[in-house]
């Protein structure tokens, strides 16, 4: 193939560069084909447009790859740990013992949050959604943290604006939590591990001692690991455009948290669990919603089903299906709407209009039953997908810094009026 590529307009020729990546995948650079011929490429959602060259995660969605700086997340959801994953992500290297020894220690000592956070979250009623909430104690750190606002201070002062975030986000996840059923909070445990403290901050009572189901803690671990990055998703891109703008890092994320929220991204798994449950409560009646689903006049979509990127499989969706079974049988779970979701899936890869458009499972299809059987109320599981993704979060806005990226500002073609006068409000 060409390292080349023509493109004609208006009967003129230009020869635009192609670039290559490790993994073979082929761009054409239109950095310079404004400049060059006038026109601009238009793409609504970006399905066709590469927005940067990364080295942190790899997809392949014809054959259901997915890869952390080279690792496959079957051999990191079998053999790592989210921590160990966090800091392969950001750091872009699996760490010695030395290393995991010395960050595991620093997320341990910042894990505490200042006392002012149960200030602000007792402004929020019970009925705001921890989403909402989770946003605005991240963008809240900027205000704790006036320094973080500088995102072009020492490296070793960027990490340690990392590392307190990482380490804070359970604690903000699960006092926000607490605030909404009207617990006390619980303080971070030294003593406990990451998930294991989340655990027993999120379940634990004043009157009761707490001791996490190593289980559970394994199933949660594994579904962080499994959320932690995605490439250019829609979070991620925008975590990178807010941060393109020399925003902090904070203000970055917590933008990302917003854009995740969505029901047709991160917040599908909130949806698919909802819309699970309508079908239970009307009767179970598969069929009469796949109906639905394929019907453009109906809006009602399969939640869970479908991907941008993935056309074969969400390698993702595999694993948590498998997870699903087996922590439901060790917690010895009998959930209905499990059997209902294994329905869908079969009758789905029958049925035509979904083979057809290739829409399979995604991550959000399983993973909120595993939550469900974990105890984690379903306003929380979009939460949980943040905490997943904030290392990949941080290790986008990271490469995106370093790498001195130019601030994003797409263009557009103008389709409104041609110039007109003003005319008085009288003579109108
Ligand atoms: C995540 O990008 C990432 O990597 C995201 C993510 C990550 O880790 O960051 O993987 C996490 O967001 C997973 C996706 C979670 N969302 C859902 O489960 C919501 C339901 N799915 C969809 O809304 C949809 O499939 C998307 C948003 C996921 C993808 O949308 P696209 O790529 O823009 O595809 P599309 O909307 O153009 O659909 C193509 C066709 C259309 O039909 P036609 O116009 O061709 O006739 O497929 C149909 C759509 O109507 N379709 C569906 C469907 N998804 C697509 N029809 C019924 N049910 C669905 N779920």
């Amino acid at each position: 193939m060409s390292n080349t590529a023509e493109i004609k307009v208006g009967g003129q020729s230009y020869d635009l560069p192609i670039i290559e990546g490790t993994e073979q995948e082929k761009a054409i650079d239109i950095s310079k084909l404004r400049g060059q011929s006038g026109v601009i490429t238009i793409d609504p959602g970006f399905k066709n447009t590469g927005s940067t060259q990364s080295s942190i995660t790899f997809l392949d969605g014809e054959k259901g790859i997915l890869r952390y700086r080279g690792y496959s997340i079957e051999q990191l959801a079998e053999k790592s740990s989210f921590l160990e994953v966090a800091y392969l992500l950001v750091y872009g290297q699996l760490p010695t013992t030395e290393e995991f020894s010395r960050f595991t220690d620093k997320i341990t000592r910042h894990s505490l949050v200042h006392e002012d956070i149960k200030t602000i979250l007792e402004g929020f009623p019970s009925t705001s959604h921890p989403m909402g909430v989770l946003s605005s104690l991240v963008c809240a750190q900027t205000a704790f943290y006036p320094e973080s606002l500088d995102p072009n201070r020492s490296a070793s002062e960027v990490d340690l604006g990392i590392i307190r975030l990482i380490a804070k986000m359970p604690t903000f996840a699960a006092w926000s939590y607490k605030n909404k059923i009207g617990q006390p909070v619980n303080y971070p445990d030294n003593k406990q591990n990451y998930t294991s403290n989340f655990m027993k901050m999120m379940f634990a009572l004043p009157a009761e001692e707490y001791e996490a189901d190593p289980v559970v803690a394994d199933a949660l671990d594994k579904l962080l690991i499994l959320h932690a990055d995605h490439e250019q998703n829609c979070s991620t891109s925008t975590v990178r455009i807010v941060g393109s703008s020399h925003a902090s890092l904070y203000a970055s994320i917590s933008a990302g948290i917003n854009a995740l929220w969505g029901p047709l991204h991160g917040g599908a798994n909130q949806a698919v669990i909802e819309m699970l449950e309508n079908i239970k409560t009307d009767g179970g009646d598969t069929k009469k919603w796949m109906a639905k689903a394929k019907d453009k006049e109906d809006p009602f979509r399969l939640m869970g089903f479908g991907h941008r990127v993935y056309k074969n499989f969400d390698p993702r969706a595999k694993i948590i299906k498998k997870a699903a079974d087996d922590v439901l049988e060790k917690l010895g779970v009998n959930d209905p709407i499990l059997d209902i979701a294994k329905g869908l899936e079969e009758e789905a890869l029958r049925d035509d209009y979904f083979v057809e458009r290739k829409l399979y499972p995604n991550v959000d299809f399983y993973s909120g039953i595993i939550y469900r059987a974990l105890g984690i109320p379903t306003d929380m599981f979009t939460v949980m997908f943040a905490m997943g993704r904030l290392p990949g979060w941080i290790a986008q806005w990271k490469e995106m810094r370093e790498n001195k990226e130019p601030i994003g500002r797409p263009r557009q073609v103008y389709t409104g009026f041609n110039e007109r006068d003003y005319v008085d409000m009288s003579n109108r």
